[in-house]
């Protein structure tokens, strides 16, 4: 508990008491946390000195949450359920994230993710309002996003919830990459995300997208291998194929990622999705072919836009896409070079009142498609 009160609420370090850092070194060491510590040293030289979470007692979350009720349960991951909270002392309304596995794994990627998102800070990236590590209960306790997971808008969306339009996709695509961009190229050392996917991606108002879950994926690939073997699981299909195979990961491999969540973004497609016709489980394996034919680029665009998306613009986003998504590292651009693209794309507003609506087909929800989905698009307008 003294390793946490250290980080958490105390930063100033030339009144720590001897003790405390002795702990923490031990600790750390055991936790193998130096390059953490190292970054957390680098950051605080770097005058970032923004350590704000709070420490919480498993009572005031239990309160919060009315006892972990089930309609408060706003989702479920690997890592454990989230629950929608009111903290009492402040009436905020948090998510709260609670770690339902134990053991030394389990603690290392809970110091992991306390850590990081506490010297970490960017308005793309989910707040961390404070932590609970009592006795064997870890929680997280995260500012809400009222919106949800961007997969929320994108997949196995009930008939009567909105569909995100071309500004929105645009908006989140720019506001994610500036996250990652912050990631690599602020922080000090750079950090890989390594776990970039739409339900990471949290919404606020406004679809202002912000990236969770960094610190809980970042460093944490040993120890517990049902959880181990879940997280790749939960990540094939988003994982840079020289990763996968090597494991070696480098910030290219977060650009990959990337351009996958971008495919989503602009197909309303799954990274994976085993219920598709052979050949387009994989987006990235079915979009490849397309990339090479700039007149297979409007079959590309997700049916629910139901045509409303400026061509040029769809070509410029998929082009982006197509460079995040090559196999050679080195052929990725920078998340700068992608941050800049979408900026750029995301000022230029698409309105369907005074813009051409492109002719669609809309796609079956389900195979088998006996459909020849081309033949309406290739009658499409393209303006470019
Ligand atoms: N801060 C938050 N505000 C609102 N909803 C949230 C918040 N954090 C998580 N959620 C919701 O809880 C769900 C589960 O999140 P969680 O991060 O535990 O799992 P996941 O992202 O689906 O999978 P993984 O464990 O692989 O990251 C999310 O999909 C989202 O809908
Ligand atoms: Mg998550």
């Amino acid at each position: 508990m003294s390793w946490f009160s250290c980080i958490g609420k105390s930063h100033k370090k030339s009144k720590e008491k001897p003790e405390k850092r002795k702990e923490e070194s031990s600790l750390s060491e055991k936790l193998k946390l130096k390059p953490l510590l190292d970054m957390k040293k680098e950051i605080l030289k770097d005058g970032a000195d923004h350590i704000s979470a709070q420490t919480f007692a498993f009572r005031e979350l239990a309160v919060a949450t009315k006892n972990f009720r089930n309609d408060c349960l706003l989702g479920e991951g690997g890592f454990g359920r989230v629950y929608k909270g009111r903290l009492e002392s402040t009436n905020q309304i948090v998510a709260i994230k609670q770690l339902d596995r134990n053991g030394l794994q389990g603690n290392r990627e809970f110091l992991v993710e306390v850590l990081m998102l506490s010297l970490l800070h960017h308005p793309n990236l989910v707040n961390l309002i404070g932590y609970c590590a009592d006795g064997d209960q870890r929680l997280l306790v995260y500012e809400y996003m009222p919106l949800g997971s961007l997969e929320d808008h994108l997949h196995d969306l009930p008939p009567d919830k909105k569909r995100l339009d071309w500004n929105a996709r645009m908006k989140i695509a720019a506001g994610a990459a500036k996250g990652l961009e912050y990631l690599h190229d602020k922080a000090n050392p750079p950090v890989i995300y390594r776990d970039l996917k739409c339900s990471n991606i949290l919404l606020g108002e406004g679809y202002h997208p912000k990236l969770s879950d960094f610190g809980l994926a970042k460093l944490g690939p040993v120890g517990d291998k049902t959880h181990v073997s879940t997280r790749v699981m939960g990540t094939y299909g988003y994982c840079a194929p020289e990763y996968a195979m090597t494991g070696q990961l480098t910030l290219k491999s977060d650009v990959y990622s990337f351009g996958v969540v971008l495919l989503e973004i602009i197909t309303g497609r799954k990274a994976i999705d085993n219920s598709k016709g052979v050949g387009e489980h994989n987006l990235v394996a079915w979009a490849r072919p397309l990339f090479k034919d700039r007149r297979k680029f409007q079959q590309m665009a997700d049916p629910m836009l139901q045509g409303q998306y400026p061509t040029r613009g769809l070509y410029q986003a998929l082009a982006v896409a197509s460079m995040c998504v090559q196999e050679q590292p080195t052929m990725r651009p920078l998340v700068a070079d992608v941050v800049t693209a979408l900026t750029y794309l995301a000022a230029q507003k698409y309105d369907p009142d005074s813009q051409p609506v492109q002719s669609f087909h809309l796609a079956p929800a389900t195979p088998p498609r006996t459909r020849n989905r081309t033949a309406g698009l290739r009658k499409a307008k393209v303006e470019d």
